[in-house]
């Protein structure tokens, strides 16, 4: 189910603004990879463009190829509403919907989707996915109260079984864990090693400890001053970005003596 995604020569733009320039990155499928670099370097704008989730914006356009599995995603006739069925997101703050109910947020994607579901299939798939964003045993017995009645963490778990239960490919995560507390984050950090089994994961993360923790490989952005695009510096093996990077930029990064 996983999928490889092909990053070839992706220049990404907010009307004429170049806001990133010249990404070129393979990911493989079943592996975690950290998005890393000071603010406005452009990691949720690398982020968006994997499930064309940019192009909403007005103006915002990209020039360059997203492979899946060797297709381009941004090919004539290409629906991006496939593409974001296939490729999943979690938003830096937990976006229940909040009159909802725990099992109909679960279900929520699913439905918008227009996928007709008996009584029993979405009982299924809402424990499925539950089970697989750790958090069935804590909610089991209240799937019918409102999703916003959890905690931020569960409340962050709520939203990956939303993601997982259309069954993507794909799991982009855009600083999942940024509002929520140490214990909760590692919760995060658990479930998303256990995402990889099934799931290519892409998170950006401004934690270089989480990084560190949850990442098989991690690309360093940076970028020269305002204005100025941003650039992938270096993507490596996470154990060598943290201790041997090739370029001096990363090591000035990761060294704290900048951003
Ligand atoms: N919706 C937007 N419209 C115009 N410019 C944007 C928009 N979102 C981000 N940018 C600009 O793109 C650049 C990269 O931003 P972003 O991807 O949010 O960086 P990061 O996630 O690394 O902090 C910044 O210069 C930012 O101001
Ligand atoms: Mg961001």
């Amino acid at each position: 189910m996983s999928k490889q995604i092909d990053i070839k020569d992706l220049d990404i733009f907010y009307g004429d603004f170049r806001a990133v320039d010249g990404v070129q990155m393979q990911i493989k499928p079943r592996s975690v990879t950290a998005f890393i670099g000071p603010s406005g370097c452009g990691k949720s704008t690398v982020l968006r463009t994997l499930n064309r989730m940019h192009e909403v914006i007005p103006g915002a356009t990209v020039s360059g190829e997203v492979l899946m599995d060797g297709n381009d995603i941004y090919g004539a006739g290409v629906d991006p509403v496939n593409v974001r069925r296939e490729v999943g997101m979690v938003f830096q703050r937990a976006n229940p919907f909040p009159t909802m109910s725990i099992k109909e947020n679960v279900l929520a994607g699913v439905r918008l989707n227009n996928k007709r579901l008996s009584k029993t299939e979405a009982d299924d798939l809402t424990e499925r996915a539950l089970r697989g964003a750790n958090l069935w045993n804590e909610v089991k017995d209240r799937l019918n109260l409102p999703g916003s009645g959890l905690s931020g963490g569960q409340q962050q778990r709520l939203c990956i079984a939303r993601a997982i239960a259309v069954e993507p490919q794909v799991l982009l995560m855009d600083e999942p864990c940024s509002a929520l507390d140490p214990i909760s984050t590692l919760a995060i950090e658990d479930l998303i090693n256990d995402l990889k089994d099934k799931y290519t994961v892409v998170i950006v993360t401004h934690n270089m400890q989480q990084a560190a923790r949850v990442s098989d490989k991690t690309a360093f952005f940076n970028i020269a001053g305002t204005g100025k695009p941003g650039k992938l510096i270096e993507f490596n093996e996470t154990s060598s970005i943290f201790s041997n990077p090739d370029k001096e930029e990363t090591e000035n990064y990761i060294s704290g003596r900048f951003g």
